[in-house]
């Protein structure tokens, strides 16, 4: 069982056994995003051999077909850095039971030009926090069909559904309470997990 209450996702023992480079996304651009919190907590929390890196998503100007047969540059550095990534997490907050206008901006660049979409089969976990106790839950599940439609490979559990108490994480991404951390680590760990089952098998040269 996991904090979620559902299913707990089998991780064998010492599935990491190489380095992984986690990408993620904050949907967030407020200066006190509790959320850039919470991602900041992930990154204090990931396990060795894994790097939790930022791909910001502030400077992406609004998407428009227009822009579809010259991409400005920022908007295909966001691109590379997605398929660069072993996987992703999206953290998001709730905005009216559906996520922020600037993340879905962010996840129009990612899907176009058209069938070019950077989230195809990318292992990908949704995150959130909100001070409510089942706002997150309502904003990811839009998350969850977007990413679907994308061909994303979702995690499916654990849910990361985190409610924002006072205190519960620093500035600086400290997690004050050991419970929490020690479920954050697992949402990071089952990503992981995804991650090496889904890695393409290396065929030997013939
Ligand atoms: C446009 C808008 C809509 C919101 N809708 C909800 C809501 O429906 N339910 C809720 O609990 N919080 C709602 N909030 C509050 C946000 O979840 C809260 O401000 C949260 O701190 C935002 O995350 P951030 O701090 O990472 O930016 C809304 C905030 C905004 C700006």
């Amino acid at each position: 069982m996991n904090a979620s209450g559902l299913f707990a996702p089998v991780i064998p023992e010492r599935i990491i056994v190489t380095e992984y480079t986690i990408g993620y996304i904050v949907g967030s651009i407020s200066s006190t995003s509790i959320n850039r919190r919470l991602a900041k907590a992930l990154e204090k929390v990931a396990p060795e051999g894994v790097t939790l890196k930022e791909i910001p998503i502030k400077d992406l100007p609004f998407y428009s077909p227009d822009h579809d047969g010259n991409f400005p540059e920022v908007a295909t550095t966001f691109k590379t850095a997605i398929e660069d990534a072993d996987g992703m997490i999206i953290v998001t907050p709730e905005y009216s039971r559906s996520i922020p206008g600037v993340l879905k901006n962010a996840l129009d660049w990612s899907a176009r030009p058209y069938g070019e979409a950077s989230f195809n089969d990318k292992p990908t976990a949704v995150v959130g926090t909100s001070q409510g106790g089942i706002a997150t839950a309502a904003g990811q599940q839009h998350l969850r069909a977007v990413l679907l439609h994308y061909n994303a490979l979702v995690l499916g559990q654990p849910e990361g559904y985190i409610q924002s108490t006072p205190g519960l994480f620093e500035e600086d991404g400290t997690v004050t309470d050991e419970g929490t951390a020690e479920f954050l680590r697992s949402i990071i760990e089952a990503l992981v997990t995804l991650v090496a089952r889904t890695a393409p098998a290396e065929v030997p040269a013939a």
